[in-house]
């Protein structure tokens, strides 16, 4: 999506409201968008706090942007109602809905300024040039672009557009902020920097934020809950350590992170706890341990459970090593952070497996 600054909203239209510095409390009750017959969002209900950072995780097309852009008035709900600060915003169009907004392709305006960026939503406001220009060397400072004001969008790296992008989401101090993909064109190296930045924002802003990702480390480090969304609808909403740590469907299980999913082990797999019905085991990789297998016990071998397997696999991935397993009819993808006393195995190698019990999760099929 591109914005333009010619689509300019009357300034007397806008709310006289002055520039505050708290977040908003954002409902969604049972909110459905259809597209003919299929439904993008499919009766979507979520309360997300005041000041929380919530993201929403899931594949393509499974309805986070829609949820984001019927959040942000861009697009109406076929049913169902939004509500900001227990108000309902049905009736409220897009730029009265006081939300900072970064889209994914930064979206900054090409023939101005990063200053005349910035300055833009405050103009918008109708705030007079001597206060826009304070409150833009503030923001310049805080985003660390102090010395970038008077450069064009295009003479910038893509990480500084991206804190421009931000600090103009930032400048009118909405309560709300919604990023859609806003690290999506980055690099690893300055996607890791840009989330550390993103997450000084949040604490130091306070703002309510929805941040739409479809990359689960981005989803683990910034947020204090996460949504996964499947095809329109929640599959589950929990905290980031929670839903890694029991996932309640396969389908999280395998987005969130790597999943050994039981479905045929073809070995006789122990657990402590009664598995409810239309459920399968899992484990994650890094739950289980490789040894050879004559190597001895742990003291806590009461507790686990012992397998032997082939290796199959073994890739060398930095700090990592991952393995892939072969014990009965399963391959098990193994984890192991790598330490200098370690014994390394290679394919074809006769290993033993094991792990705890307890570490043993069981998912809805
Ligand atoms: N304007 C539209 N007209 C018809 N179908 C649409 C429209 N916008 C979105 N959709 C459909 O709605 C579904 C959800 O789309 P949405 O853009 O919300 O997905 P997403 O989760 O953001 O995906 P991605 O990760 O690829 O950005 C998709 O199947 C998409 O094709
Ligand atoms: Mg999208």
């Amino acid at each position: 999506m591109t914005i333009h600054p010619s689509n300019t909203v009357l300034v007397e239209d806008m709310p006289s409201k002055s520039i505050s510095s708290t977040g908003a409390q954002i409902e969604f009750r049972a909110v459905t968008k259809m597209y003919g017959a299929l439904a993008a969002v499919r009766e979507l209900s979520l309360t997300v706090r005041q000041g929380e950072f919530l993201t929403i995780l899931g594949p393509s097309g499974s309805g986070k942007t829609t949820a984001l852009m019927l959040l942000a008035g861009f697009i109406a709900p076929t049913s169902g109602d939004i509500r900001i600060s227990g108000k309902s915003v049905g009736k409220v169009p897009s730029y009265r809905r006081d939300q900072g907004i970064v889209f994914q392709n930064y979206a900054l305006f090409p023939h101005l300024t990063v200053r005349r960026n910035l300055e833009f939503p405050l103009e918008m406001r109708g705030i007079k040039a001597v206060e826009r220009a304070e409150f833009t060397d503030r923001m310049l400072q805080r985003v660390h672009l102090e010395e970038f004001g008077n450069r064009m969008p295009s003479q910038l790296s893509g990480g500084q557009q991206q804190r421009v992008a931000l600090a103009r989401a930032l400048i009118a101090d909405p309560p709300v902020l919604l990023l859609d993909e806003p690290l999506g064109a980055l690099d690893r190296n300055l996607r890791e920097q840009m989330q550390l930045e993103i997450k000084r924002l949040h604490k130091e802003f306070g703002k309510t934020t929805i941040c739409v990702t479809h990359d689960q480390d981005e989803a683990l480090t910034l947020s204090d809950r996460i949504v996964v969304m499947r095809a329109g609808q929640i599959e589950q909403t929990d905290t980031p350590q929670a839903l890694y740590d029991r996932p309640a469907t396969r389908f999280v299980a395998n987005f969130l992170g790597e999943a050994n999913i039981f479905d045929n082990p073809g070995f006789e797999l122990q657990s402590d706890a009664t598995p409810s019905t239309g459920t399968v085991a899992m484990i994650r990789p890094e739950r289980i341990s490789v040894a050879s297998v004559d190597a001895p016990k742990r003291p806590d071998a009461e507790r686990r459970q012992f397998v032997t397997g082939v290796i199959a696999d073994m890739i060398y991935a930095g700090p990592l090593r991952k393995y892939q397993v072969l014990v009965g009819n399963s391959v098990l993808a193994v984890r192991e952070h790598v330490a200098s006393d370690q014994q390394i195995f290679g394919a074809g190698d006769k290993v033993r497996l094991d792990w705890l019990r307890s570490d043993l999760r069981f998912v809805k099929v």
